[in-house]
């Protein structure tokens, strides 16, 4: 260390001294490192003051300051370290460090100023402020940004000052130390590679600070920086393409598939929202998707038949707009869900009973929206039915018929079509179709009887209806509707028409006059039915008429006939008749025939019981044993005549027998009786008294009209009415000329029909009156009745009868 000797300067007088101080300026400088160990010698101050070791103690050289950091030693004279002495204490940073020290002498009081100058040391390091800097620094900052770090202080000055910055090696940052505008310098981190949050999330640097001191000394900071995330990252899905086969029975809520995007960045930018891309479509009505979680869920039930496939896009977007998309695929998989249909493309209904097995009544298709197996269809039918099925191609079926069809017996079946697929479990479905057989006429009339027997009692009222056939035709319509004819019977044909009609439509046999049982007893109708098919299939049955079951007909005994008067004819009866001698057979008629027309004839009274028979049913009258000698030669026997009526009806003969050889021998007898009046006689008796009567009727007449016309000769109108009726008429003048219509007399003679019962009638007819003609009763034949009421005074009617 520099030590420079005081001037000399020899102090006198105390009283002189500030008169001497400027003399004195020549001042003792030293110079002394700081920090010197306590007792470490600054410099001989006795010397340098000019003072001699014995004066140091005598004169007590000592040294007077605040501080004590210096004192003298008193044997030696030496300015000694007595304190620490710290220059950047004392001093601070003035540059110049200088202490200011009086010397103190005594005997003569003296004072010497001494200048201690303290000479820095390196004896401090640089120092930061923080061991720690912590940094954050986003990683999208650009290459070459700057971040200011604190700069390190060093109280030491100079070349002991801080002089540097050292950044630990790495690949992204470097230092820059810059000088502030008051001439510090502070060093600065400059990005030298882009960051990436993402590859490395933090940076550990070291910073270390130097001064320049021999040796430097430095310290050290670390330096954290976190780099803070920018959105630099899209999202990212876990897949590209999420395939996903749900079955299409699944209830809506169904979770599909959950996507999944990650994000590097971090916090907000890694907040991902998804959903789906592109237009509305149908997979998004379908499917729901949770924009926070991604799931994907089904919205609506999924049916394969309609859709086998969505795709969706799907769309993860962080919170910066950063976003990708992936997609979804759902493939549907097919479950029996769907019943087989069947579709009847065509079919008639309406099938003819003679159909021939085999022919087509409908054909059909089958249809199955599942796929595979379960769309896989089979088809049956319902049983006892005579149909079948014909499978054609691409499920195509033919309904048959199999077997003969009678609509009698089956007028329609309902043939179930029944289709089953072969999923697990089957499904089917059923189709019922309604055929119709229509009708063909292979059914005949049936009468409900196999004959008809009817009784109709006589006199009927014409037009009655005497019987009702039936028939009835289990067939159709036309071929169904039975109408009724008589094809045949035992009356005369022409005759036919008068006797007996049937209504066509309801078998209602009508007589069409009153049947008169003596006339016609019996007869034999054949009917048809017949039906109106085509061909017409037809049946006969047979109806007999049977007339006058009401028995009011005795019978009529025929032989004997009754002699007139009543009395009876006789028989004679050789008086050598052997027994079983036929006498006479007796003859009886009914009108009826049948039953009641079944006569029996009995014995009523006998003169002599026991002489003859009479056969029940022949009336054969024979002798019953031989004549004895004292039975009468006359024999009379009263016979009873029945008929099989109910009540029978009966009526008697009376037979009168004579046993004679000859019929002299009878004669005397019969002539008892009185001749009866010849009836041919009488007729003629009257005759000429009514031909009598109408002569003098037609002479009174003549005479009145000559006489009349002679009294009025003088009218002309008279004269000219005769003149010209006399004049005109060449015929006879009894017989004008009528058709003047003057005379409306007629005369016309009836004959009548039953020549048993002889009648003449005379009566006009009068041609003015047609009509009248017409009110005639045909009936009552057995004589003309006049129309009497009308004109009574025009008619002569004369009657002859022998009754
Ligand atoms: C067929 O079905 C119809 C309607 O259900 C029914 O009225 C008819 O009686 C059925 N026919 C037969 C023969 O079963
Ligand atoms: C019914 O009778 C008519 C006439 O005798 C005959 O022509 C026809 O063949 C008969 N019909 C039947 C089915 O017997």
């Amino acid at each position: 260390h520099e030590r420079r000797p005081a001037g000399r300067l020899q102090v006198l007088f105390p009283f002189l001294l500030p008169l001497l101080y400027p003399a004195l300026c020549e001042q003792i400088r030293y110079s002394i490192p700081e920090e010197l160990a306590k007792g470490s010698v600054v410099g001989n101050l006795a010397k340098d003051l000019g003072l001699s070791v014995v004066d140091v103690s005598a004169r007590k050289l000592r040294v007077s300051t605040e501080k004590l950091l210096f004192r003298v030693d008193p044997e030696s004279g030496d300015l000694l370290v007595n304190d620490r002495i710290d220059r950047e204490q004392i001093c601070k940073e003035r540059r110049r460090c200088e202490l200011q020290v009086e010397a103190v002498v005594e005997n003569p009081l003296n004072i010497f100023h001494i200048i201690v100058a303290i000479e820095d040391i390196n004896d401090h390091a640089p120092q930061f402020h923080k061991d720690e800097i912590n940094l954050e620094i986003s990683e999208s900052v650009p290459l070459g940004t700057g971040a200011i770090l604190e700069s390190a202080e060093d109280p030491d000055i100079s070349m002991n000052s801080l002089s540097k910055y050292q950044l630990s090696p790495n690949e992204y940052f470097s230092l820059v130390v810059k000088d502030s505008p008051d001439g510090s310098k502070y060093p600065e981190l400059v990005l030298k590679k882009t960051l990436d949050r993402e590859t490395q999330s933090s940076h550990h640097l070291v910073l270390t600070a130097f001064d320049s001191g021999d040796p430097p000394l430095f310290s050290t900071a670390q330096i954290q920086i976190l780099v803070v995330d920018a959105n630099d990252n899209p999202p990212v899905f876990s897949q590209d393409i999420y395939r996903v086969g749900l079955p299409e029975g699944v209830p809506p809520g169904t979770l599909v598939v959950k996507v999944s995007a990650t994000d590097q960045d971090e916090g907000f930018n890694a907040e991902i929202r998804y959903s789906f891309l592109g237009v509305a479509n149908k997979a998004q009505h379908v499917f729901f998707l949770d924009s926070a979680t991604g799931d994907i869920i089904t919205h609506q039930p999924l049916d394969f038949e309609e859709v086998e496939r969505y795709t969706m896009d799907v769309e993860a977007k962080d919170r910066g707009s950063l976003s990708t998309r992936c997609k979804v695929i759902v493939e549907v998989l097919d479950e029996n869900d769907n019943n087989p249909e069947i579709v009847i493309t065509s079919f008639s209904d309406q099938i003819l009973e003679d159909s021939l097995p085999g022919m087509v009544v409908a054909l059909f298709k089958t249809q199955d929206q599942d796929s595979g197996e379960n769309g896989e269809v089979t088809c049956s039918l319902s049983r006892d039915t005579p149909f079948k099925i014909h499978s054609s191609s691409n499920n195509y079926y033919k309904l048959v018929t199999d077997g003969a069809l009678d609509r009698e017996r089956t007028p329609e079946y309902n043939v179930t079509i029944t289709a089953t697929d072969r999923g697990k479990p089957p499904l089917s479905s059923s189709t019922t179709i309604t055929l119709h057989i229509t009708d063909v006429n292979d059914n005949a009339p049936v009468f409900h009887q196999a004959s008809y027997v009817v009784h109709v009692a006589e006199n009927n009222p014409p037009g009655a209806s005497i019987a009702q056939v039936s028939a009835s035709d289990p067939d159709l319509g036309p071929n169904g509707r039975v109408s009724y004819s008589i094809v045949a019977s035992d009356l005369e044909p022409r005759a036919l028409a008068s006797y007996v009609s049937v209504s066509a439509q309801s078998g209602v046999v009508f007589a069409q006059r009153a049947f008169d049982d003596e006339q016609l007893r019996a007869f034999e109708l054949t009917v048809q039915a017949r039906d109106q098919g085509s061909p017409a299939l037809s049946a006969n049955v047979s109806l007999r008429v049977l007339v006058g079951d009401r028995n009011d007909n005795a019978p009529l005994v025929l032989y004997p006939a009754l002699g007139r008067y009543g009395s009876a004819l006789f028989d004679t009866v050789p008086r050598a008749a052997q027994p079983g001698y036929l006498v006479t057979k007796l003859v009886g008629v009914d009108a009826y025939s049948g039953h009641n027309a079944w006569l029996s004839y009995q014995v009523l009274q006998a003169s002599e019981p026991g002489l003859f028979s009479v056969g029940l049913r022949t009336g054969e009258v024979r002798t019953a044993r031989a004549l004895g000698d004292r039975d009468a030669a006359r024999q009379r026997l009263l016979v009873a005549v029945r008929d099989g009526g109910q009540p029978p009806l009966s009526a008697t003969a009376t037979l009168l027998l004579v046993f004679a050889d000859s019929l002299q021998e009878v004669l005397p007898d019969v002539s008892d009786h009185p001749e009866p009046s010849d009836p041919q006689a009488e007729l003629q008796f009257y005759l000429v008294v009514a031909l009598a009567f109408i002569s003098v009727l037609f002479l009174l007449a003549l005479t009145l009209a000559i006489a009349l016309r002679l009294r009025s000769s003088s009218s002309p109108a008279a004269r000219g009415f005769f003149g010209s009726a006399l004049c005109s008429n060449s015929g006879p003048e009894i017989t004008p000329n009528y058709s003047e219509g003057t005379l409306p007399y007629a005369y016309n003679l009836c004959v009548p029909g039953d020549q048993t019962n002889p009648e003449f009638k005379f009566l006009t007819s009068a041609d003015h009156f047609p009509a009248t003609q017409d009110t005639l009763n045909k009936d009552t034949l057995g004589g003309c009745a006049s129309p009497s009421g009308l004109l009574p005074s025009h008619v002569l009617s004369l009657s002859l009868s022998n009754k």
